[in-house]
C-alpha cells in the first residue's frame, strides 16, 4: 500500500498536475467535432499525440489520465502512448467508469456505472501500464430540491467500492464527484453541495475500509452556477472551495486535483492560482493542483483544426497554456 502513496504524492508534485485525456469516445467525437475535425478512431488517435507527443509537457505534468481506447493506441513515432508517457517521466492513468445513467428512483440524477468486470479490467489496464484510475461521478444541483440524499449516498458508495478494488488492484483511485457548473444556483449553494457530496464519500471510504492515504480526490471548485449571472472573484472562489474542502477531507488524502468544469481556460488558472495562494496561508494540510481536459487542450483544438501543418502552433499554445496552470498551482 506504500507504493500507492508515493504514487499519489507524485502525482500532486510541487509545480505538476494532470491532464484528464480520458474524454469517452463519444465526447472526444464531439469535442472534434466542435472545433470541425472530422471524428473516428484515427482522428481521435492524432487528437490524443497532439497532447501526449506535446515536447516539453513533463516539466509540468506528473500524470496523465488515459481512455480505455488511447491505452491501446500508439503515437505517431509507433510507441505505445502509455509507454510514451513513462520514458518522459508522466505517470499514466485509466478512467475506469462506464459513464452515467439516469437514476431508477430519481430521474433527473445520475448514477455511475461500471463495477462489474472493473477488477478483471484492471488487471489488463495495469498491465499495459497505468498505475493510477479515476472514477467520475455526476452531481446536479437544482436549488434547494437537488441534489437528494439518495443521489450522493449511492454514488458515494460506488466511489467507495471503485476505490476499494483499485488499491486492490494496486492502482492509486482518484475519486471524482463532480458537482456540476450548470444551474443558477448561488456559489454558496455550490460550496454546501461541495461539502456535502465530499463528507459523503469519506463516509462511505470509512465504511469500506478505503485507505485514505492512497487515493487523490478531483473536485470541482465552488462557483456560482452558469446560469446565474454571477462572476465569482478568484478570491471568492478560493475561500468557499477551501472552505468546502477543509470540512470534508481528511487531512491524510495525500492530495487534492481540480477539473475546470466548463470554466474558461482564463478563468481555469486564475481560479487555480487564488486557492493556492489561499492555502497557502491557511496552511491547507493537502497539495492542491489541476487535472483539467478542457481548459487546457480548447485553446490548441481550436488551432490545429486536425491539420498537420498546425501542429506546431497547436502544441506551442498548449504547452503554454500548461505553463501558466502550472504556475498558478504554485500560486504564480
Ligand atoms: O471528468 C472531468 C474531466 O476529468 C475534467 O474535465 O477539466 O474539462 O472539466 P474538465
Amino acid at each position: 500500500m506504500n507504493n500507492l502513496n508515493e504514487t499519489a504524492k507524485a502525482l500532486v508534485a510541487p509545480g505538476k498536475g494532470l491532464l484528464a485525456a480520458d474524454e469517452s469516445l463519444h465526447t472526444a467525437d464531439k469535442r472534434l467535432t466542435e472545433y470541425g475535425i472530422e471524428a473516428g478512431p484515427e482522428m481521435r488517435r492524432q487528437y490524443r499525440n497532439l497532447f501526449l507527443a506535446a515536447s516539453g509537457a513533463e516539466q509540468h505534468l506528473s500524470g496523465v489520465i488515459l481512455f480505455e481506447e488511447t491505452l491501446g493506441q500508439t503515437a505517431d513515432d509507433g510507441t505505445a502512448f502509455p509507454a510514451l508517457l513513462k520514458a518522459h517521466g508522466i505517470v499514466p492513468g485509466i478512467k475506469v467508469d462506464k459513464g452515467t445513467e439516469a437514476m431508477a428512483e430519481s430521474q433527473d440524477e445520475l448514477i455511475t456505472n461500471g463495477l462489474i468486470g472493473l477488477a478483471e479490467r484492471l488487471v489488463s489496464y495495469r498491465a499495459q501500464g497505468a498505475r493510477f484510475t479515476k472514477w467520475r461521478a455526476v452531481i446536479r444541483i437544482d436549488g434547494d430540491r437537488l441534489p437528494t440524499n439518495h443521489a450522493l449516498l449511492e454514488n458515494a458508495k460506488r466511489l467507495a467500492s471503485y476505490a476499494h478494488i483499485a488499491q486492490e488492484a494496486g492502482l492509486v483511485p482518484i475519486l471524482e464527484p463532480e458537482v456540476l457548473l450548470g444551474g443558477n444556483h448561488s456559489r454558496l449553494r455550490a460550496k454546501e453541495v461541495i461539502t456535502e457530496t465530499l463528507k459523503a464519500v469519506f463516509a462511505a471510504v470509512e465504511d469500506q475500509a478505503v485507505d485514505r492515504t492512497a487515493v487523490l480526490v478531483k473536485t470541482a471548485m465552488a462557483l456560482s452556477g452558469s446560469e446565474s449571472g454571477k462572476k465569482d472573484t478568484p478570491e471568492e472562489v478560493a475561500e468557499s472551495t477551501l472552505e468546502a474542502l477543509i470540512a470534508a477531507v481528511p487531512k491524510e488524502v495525500p492530495g487534492i486535483v481540480f477539473l475546470s468544469g466548463g470554466q474558461s481556460a482564463d478563468q481555469a488558472t486564475d481560479n487555480l492560482r487564488a486557492i493556492a495562494l489561499r492555502a497557502k496561508e491557511m496552511d491547507a494540510p493537502w497539495p492542491l493542483t489541476f487535472s483539467y481536459a478542457r481548459a487546457l487542450q480548447g485553446e490548441a483544438l481550436a488551432l490545429w483544426q486536425g491539420k498537420s501543418e498546425h501542429i506546431a502552433a497547436a502544441q506551442e499554445a498548449f504547452i503554454s497554456r500548461l505553463a501558466k496552470v502550472a504556475a498558478a498551482s504554485e500560486g504564480r
